[in-house]
């Protein structure tokens, strides 16, 4: 396979633009962005997309309080939610908003094309709906009334409605996923997708009119979408579909929150087959968890919702970007501390890693005239420290790939520890008098780990690891440069420039009081 051909597609949820983006809005993108950024620097070709959910009741009515028209307030909304993307560090990628025309016609599409195969159909609707999260509940399914979800109100509903004939795929999904468990993950997700599936699977009502803040349905006058069949279609539309020009990226990786898996793994897939894609063709769904907060749900009425940009404005974006990777197992539930926030910098990035790297390159800077130190011999200890990054990068790919990102962590700071552990049984500064070229010769085989851990860490942090980089004079090397490398990955001789620390210990809360 040529290196351009090999392609990928990540995607987070498109989000309702009806509050300030935080802390659980910019995780999945932040996840989406590690996996787009390692994926690039791994050599693919990287379609990365997010974006705004604008339709459905619950917009229309958050505009209506506030007094504007439901273009005017989405407008004004979505806005807020790109700008996570400077305070997050987030490479490049489309940003879907549904109100725009491109994306209307595709659903528009995707509704024509369920509609020909004999899967759309009229009737009349009655049942319980719930605005805060744009979904059917039947009696039996609501807890004291209430959606069994969100713990929101429910309204009665009754109307003439379109209906998709998601019954028709039920033993079909069931099926797929026996033979394709890999379509949903973790695994105790696709549990829960298959309990759903194995109970009973009604279809569902696709279409409103009791108000017109969506996508008209194509010759259903009165009638818009339901915001689900609307908002799912959108990873279709980044790609231009029907077109199949960009569909070179196609299936590829939703990434989404655990509540919203089933849109994600029975509706979605089944609207793809019923509108004529082949099971080779449906994407995969990785579910990931919950933020808490000091062991709190996030809520605007508790007043302890986390704010990504006074986050990183405090603490900085790599600091808080490794964080949210390395605290929580990708796919569960988490707590948010910013005491565990400054544990973790300081113990992982300040301790382990910063001061290694500084420690290691100033003492080139100072004593090895600020070039690449030449190797000596290796002895056993040199051997065994070098060979325990033959496959490193390999590791940390198959941990993106399976979107564990903790894992990939994990095997890039064992090297890290392994790093510390073989500086303090060599102790170079000792050699510096009576064996120069000693010193010189454990400061290089450090330097030849720092490389892989550097390049591995990018997508991570990509601002501290550019600067590492530089002070190993490696900007320019892929990971594939690294794997393939048959000799050193450094050059004898080469200037350096000055190095400066990267992550300086943060003073816990206490302290500084
Ligand atoms: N608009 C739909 C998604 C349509 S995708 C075709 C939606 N939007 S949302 O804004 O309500 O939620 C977007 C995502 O944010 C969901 O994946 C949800 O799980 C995630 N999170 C919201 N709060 C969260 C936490 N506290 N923690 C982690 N993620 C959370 O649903």
């Amino acid at each position: 396979m040529t290196q351009a051909s090999k392609k990928a597609y990540i995607t987070t949820p498109i989000y309702y633009p009806s509050g300030k983006p935080h802390l659980g809005s910019a995780y999945t993108t932040l996840a989406a962005d590690i996996y787009a950024r390692f994926k690039r620097l791994d050599g693919f070709d990287v379609k990365f997309s997010t974006g705004t959910d604008e339709h459905g009741l619950k917009l229309q009515r958050a505009a209506e309080k506030e007094g504007l028209t439901p273009q005017a307030y989405v407008d004004k909304m979505s806005d807020m939610f790109r700008e996570i993307e400077p305070i997050m560090n987030i490479s490049e990628h489309t940003f879907i908003r549904t109100t725009e025309d491109y994306h209307q016609k595709t659903a528009q599409v995707m509704w024509q094309k369920l509609e020909e195969a004999g899967y759309i159909y009229k009737d009349s609707y009655a049942g319980w709906y719930c605005i805060s999260d744009e979904s059917y509940y039947t009696e039996e399914e609501l807890v004291d009334g209430k959606s069994p979800m969100s713990g929101h109100p429910v309204e009665w509903m009754e109307e003439e409605s379109y209906f998709f004939k998601l019954s028709a795929f039920r033993d079909k999904l069931l099926d797929l996923y026996e033979r394709r468990p890999e379509l949903v993950q973790p695994q105790s997700r696709l549990n829960e997708v298959v309990g759903f599936l194995k109970g009973e699977v009604r279809d569902i009502s696709i279409s409103r009119t009791t108000f017109d803040w969506g996508v008209p349905v194509p010759n259903g006058p009165g009638h818009v979408m339901y915001v689900w069949i609307d908002a799912l279609t959108n990873y279709l539309s980044v790609l231009g579909w029907p077109n199949e020009d960009n569909m070179g990226y196609w299936p590829g990786v939703h990434l989404v929150g655990k509540d919203i898996l089933r849109f994600h793994s029975v509706y979605w897939p089944a609207m793809l087959m019923g509108a004529g894609l082949t099971e080779e063709q449906l994407p995969v769904v990785y579910a990931h968890g919950w933020w808490t907060v000091d062991g709190d749900k996030m809520s605007k009425s508790k007043g302890n919702v986390v704010d990504p940009e006074s986050l990183t404005r405090e603490y900085s974006r790599d600091i808080v970007r490794y964080f949210l990777m390395r605290e929580v197992p990708f796919g569960n539930d988490g707590d948010f501390s910013e005491t565990r926030l400054i544990e973790r910098t300081n113990s992982d990035l300040a301790n382990a890693l910063g001061n290694l790297f500084q420690r290691v390159l100033s003492m080139v800077a100072k004593n090895c005239e600020a070039k690449v130190p030449t190797l000596g011999e290796l002895d056993a200890a040199d051997k065994e420290f070098l060979d325990g990054f033959k496959g490193m990068v390999n590791d940390v790919r198959t941990h993106i790939d399976n979107l564990q990102f903790h894992k990939a962590l994990d095997t890039i700071w064992s090297r890290v520890h392994a790093a510390n552990a073989y500086m303090d049984a060599k102790q170079p500064w000792t050699h510096k008098k009576e064996n120069p070229e000693l010193m010189a010769h454990i400061l290089r085989v450090l330097m030849e780990g720092f490389v892989p851990i550097a390049h591995t860490l990018d997508a991570f942090m990509p601002e501290s690891m550019a600067r590492v980089k530089e002070f190993l004079g490696t900007s320019e090397m892929t990971l594939t440069d690294i794997e393939n490398a048959e000799g050193y990955l450094l050059t004898d001789g080469a200037e350096l420039p000055k190095p400066e620390g990267v992550f300086p210990r943060i003073q816990p809360k206490e302290e500084a009081a």
